[in-house]
């Protein structure tokens, strides 16, 4: 049976106070519109619609990438019934899924289970929830036998009805072919004058069809979000269920309120992770991995053992096998440290590969550098790596030794197991084996005294 999902998203969503359609609003560093369509994807749908119109060439330009979706574009906005049908054209056949685009936290077993409930194309699924306060929301008018027989809008609904606390999350799997001859049945003579989807329910329990309801197995999956309020209240509940999965995978963290993931991280035995630290992108962490308080990693390579002090900004990065980092380093794009690196305090590292067991421990910038094995970089060394125009790069070989306050002025090699002075400005290759020093010498004013205060 083949599945066709219709995700809605042609909301302005007015409350969120902001230029950025509603649905390009993020949780967990990925648009709302985003977690629906993944979660969909999951269902291998044979067709994925999206039906857009507030903001629609943000919308389009933020998904264009993604080649298995369909658009439809809804010019107004005449009620969720009007939406669905602008998607018609694009479905055939088989189920169709309606999801919403600003309901990002639907789990794949529940819509699996929605699925279900339409017994091969017989019957429709239905998502409701039993809520104490309903207000707001349509509600599910059930028959003595308790067969769900229509929906009523709370702006539609009498005093009796408005007291029902089965309410209309608004996801429901319909067979096809019949949704679209409902879908030409709706009439907008209601409360709102708007298309309403809801009604479909009446019109297929006047056709014979049953309704079958199913709930989710938590409220927060079937909440939308309009404002930004609600916004911070799913990201929380995300975050939780996040931190949750990591703590039953054996992860250690100091506290799982106090952990943000916005990507996917990847670890391996025995990693923790003290509190207020951000993931992006995609972090792989290795075996006894220890991340210290406050540190943002995004998109990076961590081998085993290796312990990171806290507050640390590591992105698009690799820190080989017992590297120690922090506090205070920052690794930024293509830093590739080898095994038993020590990179320490106010330290930054660019597009540089450094070798085994080197060490660049405080108030240090290498930016387009080749470090061999064996380095000590010493305080307040600088790879002048840029002259206003072109970069170019410092060669660094094994086992050399570069004086603190030394100024590498690229492009230029130092030689493996040469010295440099501290507080030189090296401009011409520093020869293998050999001390190079360039300051001016020290001399000394015998007699000369410091002005007095009268
Ligand atoms: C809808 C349901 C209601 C349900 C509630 C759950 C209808 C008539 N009512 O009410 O039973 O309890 O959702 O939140 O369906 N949209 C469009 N185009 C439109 C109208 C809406 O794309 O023309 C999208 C919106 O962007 C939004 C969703 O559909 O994502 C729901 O629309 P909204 O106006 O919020 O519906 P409700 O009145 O809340
Ligand atoms: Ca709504």
């Amino acid at each position: 049976m083949s599945l066709q999902i219709v995700v809605l998203a042609a909301g302005q969503g007015k409350r969120m106070y902001s230029s950025l359609p509603k649905v390009l609003h993020r949780i967990a560093g990925k648009p709302l519109l985003g977690h629906v369509l993944d979660t969909a994807r999951c269902l291998s749908p044979d067709q994925l619609v999206v039906v857009y119109g507030h903001g629609g060439d943000q919308v389009l330009a933020a998904f264009s990438e993604q080649q298995d979706i369909s658009w439809a574009h809804q010019a107004e906005q005449l009620g969720t019934g009007h939406a669905v049908r602008q998607a018609m054209p694009h479905v055939q056949g088989g189920v169709t899924l309606i999801l919403y685009g600003d309901v990002p936290l639907t789990r794949q077993e529940t819509l699996e289970r929605l699925l279900a409930a339409t017994d091969h194309c017989a019957a429709i699924g239905l998502l409701t929830d039993y809520l104490p306060d309903p207000t707001g929301y349509g509600r599910i008018v059930r028959d003595g036998a308790n067969r769900v027989v229509r929906i009523v809008e709370q702006k539609d609904a009498t005093a009796a009805e408005q007291a029902i606390n089965e309410i209309n999350t608004g996801m429901m799997a319909v067979p096809t072919a019949r949704l679209d001859a409902w879908l030409n049945e709706l009439r907008n003579d209601n409360a709102q004058g708007e298309y309403y989807l809801t009604d479909i329910i009446a019109l297929a329990v006047r056709d014979g069809l049953v309704v079958n309801a199913v709930q989710p197995s938590a409220h927060w999956e079937a909440e939308g979000i309009n404002n930004k309020l609600q916004l911070a209240q799913l990201e929380r509940i995300f975050q939780r269920n996040a931190a949750q999965d990591l703590l039953i995978a054996g992860v250690t963290l100091a506290d799982p309120a106090r952990i943000d993931l916005r990507g996917e991280l990847i670890h391996g035995q025995d990693v923790s992770i003290d509190v207020n630290c951000i993931f992006e992108g995609v972090v792989e962490l290795g075996n006894n991995v220890s991340i210290g308080a406050h540190c943002v990693l995004k998109n990076m390579k961590v081998a085993d053992n290796v312990t990171i002090q806290p507050f640390c900004h590591l992105e698009d990065a690799q820190i080989g096998a017992g590297g120690m980092i922090g506090p205070y380093a920052r690794l930024r794009p293509g830093a590739q440290l080898a095994e038993n690196v020590h990179v320490g305090n106010f330290v930054e590292i660019k597009k540089s590969e450094i070798g085994i067991g080197s060490k660049v421990n405080h108030l240090t910038y290498v930016g387009d550098a080749s470090v061999g094995a064996g380095v000590n970089v010493g305080a307040g060394t600088i790879t002048c790596n840029y002259d206003g125009v072109n970069k170019s790069r410092t060669i660094i070989g094994d086992n050399a030794f570069i004086g603190s306050n030394t100024c590498l002025v690229a492009p230029v090699e130092v030689g493996a197991g040469a010295t440099t002075g501290a507080g030189s400005v090296i401009t011409k290759n520093a020869p293998a084996g050999e001390l190079s020093i360039s300051r001016a010498r020290q001399s000394t004013v015998s007699g000369w005294s410091r002005p007095q205060k009268k």
